[in-house]
């Protein structure tokens, strides 16, 4: 895809990205490299940095194995996440715990570990991938919208606390993206998923539900020097469509 990008925004910059198999990781994976990042990406099995977002341990030494195979670390990318369905009659103990370690706590406790790290280095920048469900709730995803919610507030608050460090805290707010995440989706009501990706095309103004490298184009454009004066933002990037 020409996305008209030409520059080498990421030489010599080092980056770790979380959720990293998926269909939004492997697209932003892929945005670095071919600007000349160094780039680690994180994931359950088959990536650079396995390990399960739900161990706490895990999180909390992430960005420093990072830094150590890097030799730094100047972005992070919190973009792991996982979508729980239901209304709230419909949920477990376990769906709420599952659904706030990895798309809440992790992050949390990622932030946490990364931030010191940047700041002995002069700065950094941190994306967050949240969600417009977390900006304005949609229907029967109370669980997903709440914790993708507190990501979006998490952004902003540390946006705004670590901004004086040269740390930026900024964070995407996909709509709907053609990934595993939606595509399973229509497997679980037994449709076909071409034919539900179909659907929701015609329900977005510009025509399409978004692919993983439209959202990987504004993380990029989030962790690069274009974005320098910005702290603590939640970037919409739904091709027009309100969550309805
Ligand atoms: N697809 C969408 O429509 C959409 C919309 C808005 C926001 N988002 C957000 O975008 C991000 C990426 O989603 P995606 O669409 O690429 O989904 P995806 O399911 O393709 O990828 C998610 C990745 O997170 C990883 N992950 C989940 N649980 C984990 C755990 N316990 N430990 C380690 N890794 C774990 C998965 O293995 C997977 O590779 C998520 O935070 C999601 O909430 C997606």
């Amino acid at each position: 895809m020409d996305t008209g990008v030409n520059q080498m925004r990421f030489d010599g910059k080092r980056v770790l990205v979380t959720g990293a198999g998926g269909g939004i990781g492997q697209a932003i994976l892929a945005r670095f490299r071919a600007e000349g990042a160094a780039v680690l990406g994180s994931d359950r099995r088959d990536s650079d940095l396995d390990g399960d977002l739900t161990d706490q341990t895990f999180c909390d030494s992430l960005p420093r194995l990072a830094m150590e195979r890097l030799g730094g670390l100047d972005v992070l990318c919190n973009n792991a996440g996982i979508i729980t369905r239901g209304k709230i009659t419909e949920t477990t103990d376990d769906d709420f715990a599952r659904t706030m370690a990895i798309n809440v706590e992790a992050p949390f406790r990622i932030c946490r570990a990364a931030i010191p790290i940047m700041d002995a280095q002069g700065g950094g920048a941190i994306v967050n991938t949240a969600s417009c469900w977390g900006v304005h709730p949609g229907p029967d995803h109370p669980l997903y919208v709440m914790s993708k919610a507190a990501v979006a507030s998490l952004t902003q608050c540390l946006g705004r606390d670590h901004a004086h460090q040269g740390i930026r805290v900024n964070a995407v707010c996909p709509n709907e993206v053609n990934t595993p995440m939606i595509r399973t989706g229509f497997a679980i009501r037994g449709l076909n998923a071409d034919a539900g990706i179909e659907e929701l095309n015609a329900s977005v103004p510009i025509g399409r539900v978004a692919e993983p490298e439209d959202i990987a184009d504004v993380v990029a454009f989030l962790a690069s020097d274009q974005a320098r004066y910005m702290c603590g933002a939640l970037v919409e990037v739904n091709g027009g469509k309100p969550v309805g």
